[in-house]
């Protein structure tokens, strides 16, 4: 693995980064729709536009320093609920204190009167941060705790926001074009998607007379 200083740029508008100073080690995620079933909360808008065609609601690039990000995760799914191994395991690994980073690109859209959005999750690793910095378009950021604490930000060029350990985050577009935004976290977050999956977020954001609304989820569970 490389160990020296190395640069990638992000053309903008657009947001998909280059690679590391030529090195293949950039990742594409792609979320259709079908990836998102159960997720909005008027299933019968989302049958029907799924009807239509799987469209992709967003894109993520990711930097993966690729043999440390691939062991972190097996890692971290074989000892995220014993902590004293997993940071055993850890602080033996090579690649502990690395970050991963890339950019995301949330399409514009709506499913029903709620916007295109991330599936969200918490981190496997709950006690790992995360930093966004906006590039490109118009959003909120909707976050909770285990405690059920809730949190929404605008997401807006120019902004940071800082997601502290512990808060669940997804990301919605409440804009006309790409939301496009870089993101850093600790290399051995993980992510723990199933939760949100089962109880989803506590608050939705949805267009109200062509405004971003912050609603009330009816469908969420509390969690045991
Ligand atoms: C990484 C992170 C972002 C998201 C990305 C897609 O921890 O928060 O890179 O992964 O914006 O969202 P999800 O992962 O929720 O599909
Ligand atoms: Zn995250």
């Amino acid at each position: 693995m490389r160990s020296t200083p190395f640069t990638f740029d992000i053309s903008l508008p657009g947001g998909v980064p280059t690679v590391y100073d030529g090195t293949d080690v950039l990742i594409r995620i792609v979320r259709p729709l079908s990836a998102m079933r159960g997720q909005y909360a008027d299933q019968e808008a989302y049958e029907a536009l799924l009807a239509q065609g799987d469209t992709i609601l967003y894109e993520v690039y990711e930097m993966r320093r690729p043999q440390v990000a691939d062991e972190y995760i097996e890692i971290a799914d074989g000892y995220i609920e014993i902590a004293d191994e997993y940071i055993e395991v850890a602080d033996a690994h090579v690649g502990l204190g690395e970050l991963l980073h890339g950019t995301s690109i949330v399409h514009p859209g709506k499913v029903g009167d709620e916007y295109f959005m991330t599936k969200g999750h918490f981190h496997s690793v709950l006690d790992t941060a995360e930093v966004y910095y906006v590039l490109q378009g118009r959003g909120m950021m909707v976050m909770e705790t285990p405690e059920e604490e809730w949190a929404v930000k605008e997401l807006r060029p120019g902004r940071v926001l800082y997601v502290p350990p512990r808060w669940a985050h997804r990301s919605v577009n409440t804009g006309q074009g790409d939301l496009v935004f870089l993101f850093v976290y600790p290399a051995h977050a993980g992510h723990d998607y199933g939760t949100i999956e089962t109880r989803g977020f506590r608050k939705l954001v949805v267009a109200r007379d062509g405004q971003p609304h912050i609603v009330d989820n009816p469908r969420w569970c509390a969690q045991e």
